[in-house]
């Protein structure tokens, strides 16, 4: 995508989309967390944290994604809301190319202040489930047989729409930005689907290939069934515009 887009909401708001800049972690955290914070999967993860101690981790978890030298992340903004949604995928090459010293020096110091911020909050539960769903969503990624591909595949990590904002059209706009990455690259689409976000998946041929099964290690109860779902251009052709 160039460096800005200008286009419609389906309601024929104006929308910008342009990609995510430091000063807008807060904004887009709060939107992600307002987004999420009602489903099963997000109540699990911050379970025992209050509003302000899982909005200020939140905070933290959209900086080390922010910082992830492969990702690209895009802010979309109305003129009402200036964050309005967020898209964060990643294109993932079984060859890349080392990043140099100082992009290296910045994910290790924000792994540190990661580490000091969950001891401070007294979180380590929390960190230890973020990090015990990665190893399950990394499992139904592993399934997919997506990491054998030799051109690789796009990694959809996280896309969330303003709760004010959503059944505007806005998800579509975004997710399109990573289908002509996918296209381009002519590679699949990769992501884990919320229990919001499924039926949209499907509507926009994303196929369930494989189901990531998230456990409450209290009780042994299953938090949820999280699908891993794929799309492949080859089945959506680029419309010419
Ligand atoms: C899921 C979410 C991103 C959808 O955002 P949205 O802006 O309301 O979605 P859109 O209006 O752009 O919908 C995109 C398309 O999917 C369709 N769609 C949306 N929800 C749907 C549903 N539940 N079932 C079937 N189709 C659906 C829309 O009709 C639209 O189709 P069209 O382009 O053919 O008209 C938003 O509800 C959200 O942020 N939820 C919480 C966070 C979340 O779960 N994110 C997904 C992470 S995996």
């Amino acid at each position: 995508m160039t460096k800005e887009m200008l286009v419609q909401t389906k309601k024929g708001e104006k929308l910008r989309i342009r990609r995510m800049r430091f000063m807008d972690l807060v904004g887009v955290s709060n939107t992600v967390y307002d987004a999420f914070k009602n489903s099963k999967t997000w109540h699990w993860r911050f379970g025992g944290c209050s509003d302000r101690v899982s909005r200020i981790l939140t905070v933290y978890l959209t900086l080390d994604s922010y910082v992830d030298p492969l990702k690209d992340m895009f802010v979309a903004s109305t003129t009402t809301n200036k964050y309005a949604g967020m898209l964060a995928y990643k294109y993932v090459t079984p060859k890349q190319t080392p990043k140099p010293w100082w992009r290296q020096l910045i994910v290790w110091a924000t792994m540190l202040l990661g580490a000091l911020m969950f001891w401070i909050l007294g979180a380590q539960q929390v960190r230890r489930r973020f990090e015990y769903n990665g190893v399950e969503y990394r499992k139904a990624l592993v399934e997919t047989g997506l990491l054998e591909k030799p051109n690789g595949y796009v990694h959809v990590d996280l896309l969330a729409v303003h709760v004010d904002e959503q059944h505007k059209g806005i998800a579509g706009i975004l997710m399109d930005i990573a289908h002509d990455c996918a296209r381009k690259h002519n590679v699949p689409s990769f992501l884990m689907a919320s229990q919001a976000g499924f039926d949209m998946y499907v509507h926009m041929g994303y196929k369930h290939v494989s189901t990531a099964v998230l456990i409450d290690e209290r009780t042994g109860d299953v938090v949820r069934n999280s699908p891993a779902m794929i799309w492949e251009p080859k089945d959506h052709p680029a419309v010419s515009k």
